[in-house]
C-alpha cells in the first residue's frame, strides 16, 4: 500500500472542509522526477494574495535543457488559447492549468512523451493584472521547475520512511490492543471469581442471618 500523495491528502482536507477550501488556491510544488515515455504535469501555480480583487493572466513557459545556458521559449497561453512555440515539443504539450477562465493561478503544463532530453530546467511565467476600482496593477511571477527524467519511476526516502512508519505503527498499536485485551481479560475473571465468592458468601450469610431469625421465632414461640 503506497502512502497518500499529498494531492490525494489535500482533497481530503478540502473534503472535510468544503465550504472553506471552496476555490482556495495553493500552492502545491511542482513534482520533479518524469519517466520516460510517460506523461507527466509540469506544475506551476501562482495564487492571487487577495482572492476577491479581479485579474487576469497570460502564461509564457520557458526550457533550458541540462547542460545548456539559454531558455528557450516552449508555450504561451492567453486571451488566444494555448500555443506551442518551439518545434521540439510540437504537440507534445497539453494544458493542465485553470479552465473557463483568464484569471489563471494555476498555470500547469502536461508533458506527453517524455524523453530523457526534456531533463533541464522549466520556467514559467504568469504575466497578471489586477482591476482596482481605479487603477490596474501588472505582477509578474515566476517559478522555477528543475526536471530529471529517469527510466523508471524511483521513491523518494521519505515516501519509504513514511510506509515503514506507517507499518510500524499499525503493528504496534496492533500489540497494544493485544496486551490491553489479555490485561482486560485477566482483570475481568478475577473480578469474576471474587463476585462469585461474594455472592456465595452473601448467601451464605443471608442463609445463615435466616436461620437465625427462625431460631429467634422459635424462642419467642416458646
Ligand atoms: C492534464 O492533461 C493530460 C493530457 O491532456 C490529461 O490526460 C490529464 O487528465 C490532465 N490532468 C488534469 C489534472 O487536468
Ligand atoms: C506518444 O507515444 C504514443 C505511444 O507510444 C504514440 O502513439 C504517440 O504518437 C506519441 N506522440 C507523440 C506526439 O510523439
Ligand atoms: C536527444 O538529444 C541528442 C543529442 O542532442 C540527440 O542525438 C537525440 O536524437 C535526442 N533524442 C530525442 C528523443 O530527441
Amino acid at each position: 500500500m503506497a502512502p497518500l500523495p499529498p494531492l490525494l491528502l489535500i482533497s481530503l482536507l478540502c473534503g472535510l472542509f468544503v465550504f472553506r477550501c471552496d476555490g482556495a488556491c495553493a500552492e502545491v510544488d511542482s513534482d520533479t522526477e518524469a519517466v520516460a515515455g510517460k506523461g507527466f504535469k509540469l506544475g506551476c501555480i501562482s495564487c492571487k494574495r487577495r482572492s476577491e480583487v479581479e485579474g487576469s493572466a497570460s502564461i509564457e513557459w520557458y526550457f533550458r535543457p541540462s547542460g545548456e545556458s539559454d531558455f528557450v521559449h516552449i508555450y504561451s497561453y492567453g486571451d488566444s488559447g494555448p500555443t506551442i512555440e518551439h518545434d521540439f515539443f510540437m504537440d507534445r504539450i497539453d494544458w493542465n492549468g485553470s479552465k473557463r477562465s483568464n484569471d489563471i493561478q494555476d498555470a500547469s503544463i502536461y508533458l506527453l512523451n517524455v524523453t530523457f532530453n526534456d531533463s533541464g530546467t522549466y520556467r514559467c511565467f504568469f504575466n497578471r493584472i489586477l482591476t482596482y476600482d481605479n487603477y490596474e496593477y501588472n505582477d509578474i511571477i515566476d517559478k522555477v521547475v528543475h526536471l530529471t527524467v529517469v527510466a523508471k519511476a524511483t521513491r523518494g526516502t521519505a515516501s519509504i520512511v513514511s510506509e515503514v512508519m506507517m507499518y510500524v505503527s499499525i503493528i504496534g498499536l496492533q500489540l497494544w490492543l493485544l496486551i490491553e485485551m489479555i490485561y482486560c481479560y485477566r482483570k475481568i475473571s478475577a473480578a469474576g471469581e471474587e463476585a462469585l465468592r461474594e455472592a456465595a458468601n452473601a448467601e451464605y450469610l443471608a442463609i445463615a442471618s435466616e436461620s437465625k431469625d427462625n431460631c429467634a421465632g422459635v424462642q419467642v414461640g416458646e
